[in-house]
């Protein structure tokens, strides 16, 4: 059974997408793939508006988040923990032997840039990671204000997640000074899982340089070896690769400023649409994700009666909540080829069967 997906990733991947992954693979040590990773990174560096190298990885996101924990700590990293993904990075750094902080702010709020200051200033950390976008709160942290707290300290990395809101609005890596980010291939770039992308600084090259125990798989100098001849170390997906230079097509035949506007537009319907219902948003609204919605279920709907229904009846999926909040929360996804029109078929289809499900949440 196929059906259609609105939860935050991974997300619809269109039928052009599925073709493009299908073209016939050749040797990654051969000028066709040279050829094939000069075509899709200049456009790739574009959205990352860097001038660093973008590293391709053949791996989900954590791969390069797990990565960059072991390439650029050294003194110790903190740990911006405001949700599920952020709390797990925690948990990550200190797997992979480092030592490790947690700046913990409840979930739904976002990473304070006064408390980033003060912990950043006890000089116990030579690395900082922050998720952008907690994808499992909806919750979107000021990176701009975060930026400028990073600039006063010079001898910190910055890793930076932007898995789940890469592409759906401008996140200027070089402007920002962000020494290290990463993202994914399957939440607004729509493409399947697999592929992820690591963009790195001369300062965080520079620390790896000098870091015991980097691995290989991960490690940012392999990176850039092959990186410097259009290659990568190890065997890439290359199926994937084909559908990102696809994906990148269509994203510049749209135009990246009206990419934005049509998830900024995608965004503001299903909000409208949820405060409408009486739903209240999980984050404070100006920290309210761009790529997905988390609202709080407090009308009490038996979220898994209904997301069954949605499914058997009008073939679509949306997220009944993740991890400890799971059931008191649910998250739609407005990321990748989505438009008002597909946006407004899944709340229409929602609305047919909504009203027998209000009220009927079993209690945990
Ligand atoms: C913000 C964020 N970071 C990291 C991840 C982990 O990505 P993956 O499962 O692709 O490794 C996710 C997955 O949903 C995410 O939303």
């Amino acid at each position: 059974m196929s059906y259609k997906l609105f939860i935050p990733g991974p997300v619809e991947v269109s039928e052009k997408t599925y073709k493009a992954m299908t073209t016939p693979i050749f040797g990654h040590r051969s000028k066709d793939f040279v050829k094939l990773v000069e075509e899709v990174m200049p456009r790739l560096k574009q959205l990352f508006y860097t001038n660093d190298p973008v590293f391709l990885s053949t791996s989900s996101s954590w791969g390069v988040m797990e990565g960059a924990i072991r390439n650029v700590v050294k003194k110790g990293v903190l740990n911006c923990c405001n949700g599920a993904f952020s709390d797990k990075w925690f948990d990550v750094s200190k797997r992979c032997g480092k030592e490790a902080g947690a700046l913990v702010a409840e979930w739904g709020k976002p990473v304070d840039p006064e408390a980033l200051e003060k912990e950043l200033s006890t000089n116990k950390y030579d690395a900082v990671t922050i998720i952008h976008n907690e994808t499992s709160t909806g919750t979107m942290s000021d990176i701009s204000a975060l930026s400028e707290v990073l600039k006063k300290f010079p001898d910190v990395v910055s890793i930076v997640d932007t898995v789940s809101s890469f592409s759906a609005l401008p996140i200027k890596k070089d402007e920002l000074g962000i020494d290290v980010m990463v993202t994914g291939c399957q939440k607004a770039l729509a493409i399947p899982p697999g592929l992820s992308f690591c963009s790195v600084s001369d300062k965080a090259m520079k620390r790896a340089e000098t870091v015991e125990g980097r691995g290989y798989y991960f490690d940012f100098l392999e990176f850039k070896k092959f990186y410097d001849k259009n290659q990568t170390p190890s065997t890439p997906i290359i199926s994937l690769i084909y559908a990102l230079r696809s994906k990148l097509d269509d994203i510049f035949e749209e135009g990246v400023e009206n990419r934005y506007a049509r998830h900024l537009e995608n965004n503001r319907i299903v909000r409208q649409w949820g405060y409408a219902h009486g739903f209240e948003l999980f984050p404070e609204e100006k920290y309210g994700s761009v790529s997905l919605n988390c609202f709080k279920n407090n009308l009490d709907v038996d979220l898994p009666g209904l997301l069954d229904e949605l499914k058997k009846r009008f073939a679509m999926v949306f997220n009944g909540g993740y991890g400890k909040i799971k059931g008191k929360t649910f998250r739609i996804s407005n990321m990748g080829d989505e438009t008002p029109e597909t946006m407004k078929e899944l709340l229409d289809n929602i609305d047919q069967i909504l009203p027998a499900y209000i009220g009927k949440a079993k209690q945990a």
